[in-house]
Formats: C-alpha cells, sequence, structure tokens
C-alpha cells in the first residue's frame, strides 16, 4: 500500500454546485428514507441517498405482490408508495441533519405544477442538498414516466423546476425510449445541473401454472446485475451528447461494476438492488475504488471519469 499516496487520495465529486465525498450515492426506492440503514451504515461516509419517491401527499402503492426474483436482478411494482413530502420534512430530515448525510430528494408528480411545489417546498428545508426529478417511474400510470418518455416533457418539467429552484436540479432518465441522450440533451438544455440514469426497464413475469402474472401491477421494473450492460451503453451515450455531469446506475455490485459506469463517463453512480442482498456494500466500494486508484496511481476520481479508451478497438475494427 502507498500510504503517501492513500493520503492525498480525492475521491470527492461534484455534481454542480454539489460536492459529493465520494461517488457512491444509495438510489431511490432502495434505501428507504436512509435512517432506516443508519444502524448498518454511517451515513456520514456516502457520496449522498437520493429519499424514496415523494409525492406532495402519502401514497400507500400498489397492492402485493410487488416485488418478484428474476435471474440476475428482481421486478418491483411498489407504486411509489411514501409518506408524502410533508412527512419528510418532519420527521425524516432533522434526524438525517443529525446523521451529517448528503440529502438528494427524489419528486415525483402527476402534474408540472406537483414537481413545482414539491420543489418550492424542498428548497425551504434545512438539510436538502439536491433534487432527483422522477420522471421515470415505470410503475404508475398517471403523469412522471409521460414527461420522461418525450423530449419537449421532459424539458418542461425541468425548467420549470429550474425556475423555483437554486438546489442542483438532477432528473432521472427513463431507459424505456429509444435514444436516451436526445432525451439527456433536453433536460441540459432546460437547466438540469445533472442527469441520472437508468430508472428500471419496463417488464412482466407470469406464473406459468395459474397464468397469472406475477405482480398485481402485471407489469414492473426490472433492476439489478441483469441491466447493467444496457445501462453502462446509455450513460456512455448520454456523457457523448452533454456536458452536465452523468449519474449512472443499473445492477452494481462491485467497485469494478461502478468502474465500468464512471470509466464510461459517470460521474458518481448509484446503487440500488445491491443493497437488499448486500447492505454492507459501501466500506467495500469504498475500499474497492481506493486500492484501484492505487494500483494505477490515480490521485483524483476526476481522472478516471469518461477516461474509456475506444481508439485501439476502432484501429482493430478498421484494419480487420
Ligand atoms: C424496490 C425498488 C424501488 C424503487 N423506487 C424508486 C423510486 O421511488 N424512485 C426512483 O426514481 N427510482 C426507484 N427505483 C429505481 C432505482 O432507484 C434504480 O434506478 C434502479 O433500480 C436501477 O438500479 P439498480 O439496478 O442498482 O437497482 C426503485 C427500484 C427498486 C428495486
Amino acid at each position: 500500500m502507498d500510504w503517501a499516496l492513500l493520503n492525498t487520495m480525492d475521491l470527492s465529486v461534484s455534481i454542480g454546485s454539489l460536492r459529493l465525498r465520494n461517488p457512491f450515492i444509495a438510489a431511490s426506492g432502495c434505501f428507504g428514507y436512509g435512517l432506516e440503514y443508519a444502524g448498518a451504515v454511517d451515513l456520514s461516509t456516502l457520496g449522498g441517498l437520493v429519499s424514496k419517491g415523494l409525492f406532495l401527499k402519502p401514497r400507500e402503492g400498489h397492492p402485493p405482490e410487488r416485488i418478484v426474483e428474476t435471474p440476475a436482478g428482481m421486478l418491483n411494482a411498489i407504486g411509489l408508495q411514501g409518506i408524502g413530502v410533508h412527512r419528510y420534512i418532519a420527521e425524516k430530515l432533522p434526524e438525517l441533519r443529525e446523521h451529517d448525510a448528503t440529502n438528494i430528494v427524489n419528486i415525483c408528480g402527476s402534474t408540472l405544477d406537483e414537481y413545482v411545489e414539491l420543489a418550492r417546498i424542498l428548497s425551504d428545508a434545512e438539510g436538502v442538498h439536491a433534487l432527483e426529478l422522477n420522471i421515470s417511474c415505470p410503475n404508475i400510470k398517471e403523469g412522471g414516466i409521460t414527461f420522461g418518455c418525450s423530449p419537449h416533457g421532459t424539458f418542461d418539467v425541468v425548467s420549470a423546476v429550474r425556475k423555483v429552484t437554486t438546489l442542483p436540479v438532477i432528473p432521472k432518465l427513463t431507459p424505456n425510449v429509444t435514444d436516451v441522450a436526445s432525451i439527456a440533451k433536453m433536460a441540459e438544455d432546460a437547466g438540469a445541473d445533472a442527469v441520472s440514469l437508468v430508472n428500471t426497464f419496463l417488464g412482466m413475469a407470469i406464473d406459468v401454472e395459474t397464468r397469472r402474472p406475477k405482480l398485481s401491477n402485471i407489469v414492473g421494473g426490472l433492476s439489478g446485475p441483469a441491466i447493467r450492460p444496457i445501462a453502462v451503453r446509455m450513460v456512455y451515450e448520454c456523457r457523448n451528447r452533454v456536458k452536465i455531469p452523468v449519474i449512472g446506475m443499473g445492477g452494481i455490485a462491485s467497485v469494478n461494476d461502478a468502474l465500468e459506469f464512471i470509466i464510461a463517463g459517470a460521474t458518481a453512480v448509484q446503487v440500488g438492488t445491491a443493497n437488499f442482498v448486500d447492505p454492507f456494500i459501501w466500506s467495500k466500494l469504498h475500499d474497492g475504488l481506493q486500492s484501484y486508484m492505487e494500483r494505477h496511481r490515480i490521485g483524483s476520481v476526476h481522472e478516471l471519469i469518461g477516461t474509456l479508451d475506444t481508439a485501439k478497438r476502432e484501429k482493430e475494427w478498421v484494419s480487420s
């Protein structure tokens, strides 16, 4: 171990005006409101944590079954169950502040006005560090994903939220589109500070004995290692299209998985489904990144972002 390098190693990254201690963020819906994990993980050691999606009002979500295990992943149709923004501010934020957590709040709306109202309310709340706009949940019928599936819908919601907040605005993009990079570009043009991707892929699973869908909602969102190669490709495409930071996620379960995203162009990464398998993954990611940087003589994560070398592969292709 090169202790001199370790002491000067800089794991921090910047998302707009927000500085994260390291690039590892807990993904929305897979880490509760953060406090549920506080007994197992020191929240101040994470780069950040994204809350479960919040509407203005509490929501029940869908009835069971809401989760199905699939090969190398899972399908969920929780239906954005949540406590609503007012209870989050009253009951969760004060304790999250005590834990010195970097709080990114995932907001959901059925209408554009709801996103704006949520952004206004959260901008006045102490301890909120950024807003992630959930315009990509595949499990609810109203609002949300209808914005995220359309370049103009994305532009409208991001620019409306931009006007009412100085917090970093991070629209979360859906992979359920043909050209995710064009949606990222619209988000950038509308004033987003970063984009995050991917949300889950729309899928379904069937019980062949009963011939019924396994999920009460019939369809659900696929997450976990099964989606990782597609998510990495989408992050790479967005990196090549926009100048704002890209936050990558989809099936990260080890430091090498996270490194794939960072090398493809992600400034930070989110970890979702892996929390259900290994709640202690965070220290492994942190230590793994440090030892990778030490091995490759890299002093700062920024030196790694988007360093994918395609030149040799392209040369081989041309000469064959
Ligand atoms: C059970 C569950 C609940 C989720 N809830 C939300 C949510 O409330 N808001 C959101 O934007 N994404 C939500 N997601 C999507 C994740 O944040 C993430 O984008 C996706 O699962 C891909 O990452 P992963 O493969 O690491 O899980 C949820 C995912 C799962 C598995």
